[in-house]
């Protein structure tokens, strides 16, 4: 399972007065905040003051002197109450000229959740010496940062893990200056930490058990959250002319699917923004077949999708004032006597010719047909689609940044800032006729790949032959879906990557 996390909120005052409480599973923490030289805020000084001059001395044997990042961690000095007591620094230095940073209550989160290790219980006293302490929303901030760090996926150990398992399950209080403010400002903090669970449960499960069908299952169950859920058969993609799509899964018996999510969070009606996913569920490469090292990880070539259905999750259950279309194309990529061949020429929706030269370019002819459908059927505000396109973009920009790419500077920007604001950073890319014409092929309107040199432009260049005058972008995750380095929010494969980026593209520019 999910390593479990419980939030609540509680007024300063009650957390001095209870103390740690008995825990009965695991050890009591009490974790709170120091900046520079051990600076405290008023309230943690005066619940430290038993324990002051043992703090003291640690902080000294230990040089903790409350940078941003550094901790202290320590069995709780007789007088306190709690078993074990975490200082995190939050002293930020300015760069020259400039202010400090504004904390980062989400990171800090993740890194208080980081010491966990064990406790039952965990209190937080949530009164940063640095911050004013009723910053809206930071302490419902620090608890999503919390939620996402603490998040395992379990599902298929039978046997206990001792590390592993570590921390399944913690009662986490947040002491608050003002708890009722925070209390309210979680639910939709919580929506977001639901949508990225999910869209790392999807990451992670295995590819025997979550493939086209099955995914469009779990998509299904945004139902129960007011989203409509349409998915679209075999059949119904064959009537709609999708050649591009179903050729690659043509080689596997588990059958395509695509499926269009769509959240009326609007006040009127009118032009909704659109998301589109990458599902590859499983990518062999096809018969231009992979080699066997690492193939493994391609059961995360459907992150982009996933990211969809995580967004769509969010937007719905903070129910966002936006009107919203998520859609996906799911599709298995095998080898097999019915696999698609190099040298076959598809038929897209958009009436478009493409010579496949690889079969392991599939993500693109996915894309074609589900981005076409959206536009044509939709007429969206803007489109962003996230697929793990191209191994191309690891090389370039590795698992700090996505790729983007766009034909809309507004758009481009947005992303851009929204990236700033949540760390799921991107970095714009060229697009030009120059990268285009070399996906121009001998025998059909275009080709499926353009060759070794700038395989992600070449790649988007292709996605772009299916974008009319719609804004659009396209974010290439291939690095930063799946097995990025382990950070302060993030310890598992799927990393959920994009989830929170889009939700607040649409919080910051397209809601009300
Ligand atoms: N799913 C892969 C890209 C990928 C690679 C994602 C590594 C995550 C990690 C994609 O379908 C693919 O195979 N792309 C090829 C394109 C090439 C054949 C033009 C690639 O990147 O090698
Ligand atoms: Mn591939
Ligand atoms: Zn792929």
């Amino acid at each position: 399972m999910p390593g479990s996390l419980t939030v609540d909120f509680a007024p300063f005052a009650d957390i001095a007065a209870a103390g740690p409480g008995g825990a009965e599973d695991g050890a009591s923490l009490l974790v709170v905040f120091a900046g520079e030289d051990l600076a405290f805020g008023a309230r943690t000084a005066q619940t430290l003051a038993p324990a002051r001059n043992a703090l003291e001395r640690a902080a000294k044997a230990s040089k903790f002197k409350g940078k941003s990042g550094s901790s202290l961690d320590l069995l709780a000095p007789q007088g306190l109450g709690w078993d074990r007591l975490v200082v995190l620094g939050c002293a930020r230095k300015a760069e020259d000229g400039k202010a400090p940073e504004p904390p980062d209550y989400v990171a800090m989160g993740g890194m208080a959740a980081g010491k966990f290790n064990g406790a039952g219980r965990a209190s937080v006293l949530f009164d940063l010496p640095t911050a004013p302490a009723d910053a809206p929303g930071a302490a419902a901030d620090f608890a999503l940062g919390a939620t996402l760090r603490a998040y395992k996926f379990n599902l298929y150990r039978t046997k206990k893990n001792e590390d592993a398992d570590k921390d399944t399950s913690v009662d986490l209080t947040i002491a608050a200056a003002d708890a009722a403010a925070a209390r309210a400002a979680w639910p939709a903090r919580q929506a977001i930490a639901d949508g990225v669970v999910l869209s790392r449960n999807l990451v992670n499960e295995p590819p025997n058990v979550l493939y086209p069908e099955e995914f469009a299952n779990r998509a299904r169950e945004l139902e129960a959250l007011g989203v409509s859920v349409e998915i679209f058969d075999k059949k119904a993609m064959t009537d709609l002319g999708m050649g591009a799509l179903l050729g690659v899964g043509q080689g596997s018996v588990r059958e395509s699917r695509m499926v269009v999510m769509r959240w009326n969070g609007a006040k009127a009606p009118g032009e909704p923004v659109a998301f589109i996913g990458k599902g590859v569920c499983f990518d062999t490469g096809g018969i231009s077949i992979k080699p066997a090292g690492g193939m493994e990880d391609m059961k995360g070539d459907m992150a982009g999708a996933a990211c969809v259905v995580g967004l769509m999750h969010a937007l719905a259950a903070r129910k966002a004032k936006v009107n919203a279309i998520g859609a996906i194309g799911l599709v298995e990529n095998m080898p097999d006597g019915a696999a698609q061949r190099p040298g076959d020429i598809v038929k897209s929706m958009s009436g478009q010719t493409i010579e496949i030269v690889n079969t392991d370019a599939e993500g693109r002819l996915v894309l074609a047909d589900v981005l076409w459908y959206v536009q044509d059927k939709y007429k969206p505000k803007f489109m962003v689609d996230l697929a793990t396109l191209t191994g191309a973009i690891l090389v370039a920009l590795g698992q700090e940044y996505a790729g983007l790419f766009s034909n809309n500077d507004e758009l481009a920007a947005r992303l851009a800032e929204a990236g700033k604001e949540t760390g799921e950073k991107v970095w714009r890319m060229p697009l030009g006729p120059a990268y285009d014409k070399m996906i121009d092929s001998k025998f059909a309107d275009m080709k499926n790949t353009g060759g070794r040199h700038g395989g992600s432009i070449t790649a988007a260049q292709f996605l772009q032959r299916y974008v009319e005058k719609t804004p659009w972008a396209h974010l290439d995750i291939a690095g930063t879906g799946m097995g990025s380095p382990a950070g302060d929010i993030n310890q598992s494969w799927g990393s959920g990557w994009g989830v929170r980026l889009l939700d607040r593209l649409v919080k910051d520019f397209y809601e009300g």
